[in-house]
């Protein structure tokens, strides 16, 4: 057998000594690869009689490991060098003006939440928050929703596993739960909008697991449906830019309000594009409706002295019919050509007067 002492010695010399990543797994292999140096002589162990087997083989396993950890080291340390050498040579200077090839530009989902947001604010609505991450009784069960209620199969929702207390916590299915926070937590009258982000297990050209609503939440004394539809008929003009908005309110289910409806816009379907405020077709936006006195009960509002009215809007489908944006796939894709030609300039947002101008692009 071989000096195993000598051995170690020039093998670990061979590895300190190595500075690229290539070289190092040649030595690898060439020592404790398959039919690397060491291994060979780990395969002798198997002709040696049982007293050199006891000698040998910790020695060789040693010997073995060391060089493992050996070239483990190196690597670790070469890698280190090169990312070094990296962060070295790709230093960037920030006080440099940007680049314009290399200038960022507004999502239009950011957009379409800051236009949404201008609208409302301006007509007396503050925004509300609420977590991504909801528990059941808001996202659900305050809403009418009760557990074996069939409109919970209309959420697919992402469930995560059950807490020591046996109750799960979900991904909020939409904005809705941030209704319940809000009523909960303050005194009526409320009026509020909640833009956010929401989870339902879908996908496909109209659904993404991950898309954005807005809900809106007016609750006072004398609230009535002439209040709702003027809110939308307001919002439509202003978000489309147009005078005349047809809109049509279709009678819904919602277990949360009642009576319920969805709105439809009117539209054209031309060469392939949809062209709104024209033509004879129509195209629904949001479900809405006056907050169910159930859902008041919940919160402990009395229905006989406050009534309100909610609706509920997909933000990433009203971008797509704003801009013409055909596949809402492409929202998530981080595709910088599709980023460049959709998006927008930062300092285009978020006055609605300059709209006309960032919008249509
Ligand atoms: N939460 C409903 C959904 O995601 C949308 C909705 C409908 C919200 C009616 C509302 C409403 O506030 O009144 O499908």
């Amino acid at each position: 057998m071989e000096d195993l002492q000598r051995l170690e010695t020039e093998i670990i010399s061979a590895i300190v000594a190595c500075d690229d990543l290539g070289g190092l797994e040649e030595l690898r292999v060439a020592q404790v690869g398959k039919k690397g140096r060491v291994s060979l002589l780990m395969r002798e162990l198997g002709k040696m009689s049982p007293e050199e087997k006891k000698e040998f083989g910790p020695k060789l396993n040693g010997l073995k490991n060391r060089i493992i950890d050996g070239i483990t080291a190196q690597k670790t340390n070469l890698e280190q060098q090169e990312l070094n050498r990296r962060l070295l040579s790709e230093k960037i200077d920030i006080t440099l003006p940007t680049p314009p090839e290399n200038m960022g530009s507004i999502h239009p989902i950011t957009q379409v939440m800051d236009e949404v947001a201008e609208i409302f604010t301006e007509i007396g609505f503050s925004i509300a928050e609420g977590p991504e991450i909801e528990e059941d009784f808001y996202n659900f069960t305050a809403l009418n929703i009760p557990a074996e209620h069939p409109a919970r199969q209309m959420h697919d929702t992402f469930y995560f596993p059950e807490d020591a207390e046996g109750n799960r916590k979900l991904l909020r299915t939409h904005t809705s739960p941030v209704q319940i926070r809000t009523m909960i937590s303050g005194e009526p009258p409320y009026r509020i909008i909640a833009p956010g982000r929401t989870y339902r297990c879908d996908s496909d050209a109209t659904h993404t697991p991950m898309f954005h609503q807005v809900e809106a939440l007016v609750i006072d004394k004398d609230i009535h449906m002439g209040h709702l539809k003027w809110c939308i008929e307001e919002f439509c003009r202003k978000f489309f830019d147009l005078d005349d908005v047809k809109i049509r309110f279709r009678p819904s289910y919602f277990p949360f309000t009642e009576p319920s409806a969805e709105v439809d816009i009117g539209c054209a379907f031309k060469d392939g594009e949809i062209l709104i405020g024209e033509g004879d077709d129509w195209l629904e936006i949001m479900g809405c409706g006056m907050v169910n006195p159930r859902v008041l009960e919940n919160v402990n509002l009395n229905p006989d002295e406050y009534q309100g009215f909610a609706f509920g809007m997909g933000l990433d489908r009203i971008a797509m019919l704003k801009w013409g944006i055909p596949d809402l796939r492409d929202f998530f894709a981080a595709d910088l050509r599709w980023l460049k030609h959709y998006g927008f300039a930062a300092l285009d947002i978020p006055s609605l007067s300059t709209q006309s101008k960032a919008g249509n692009k």
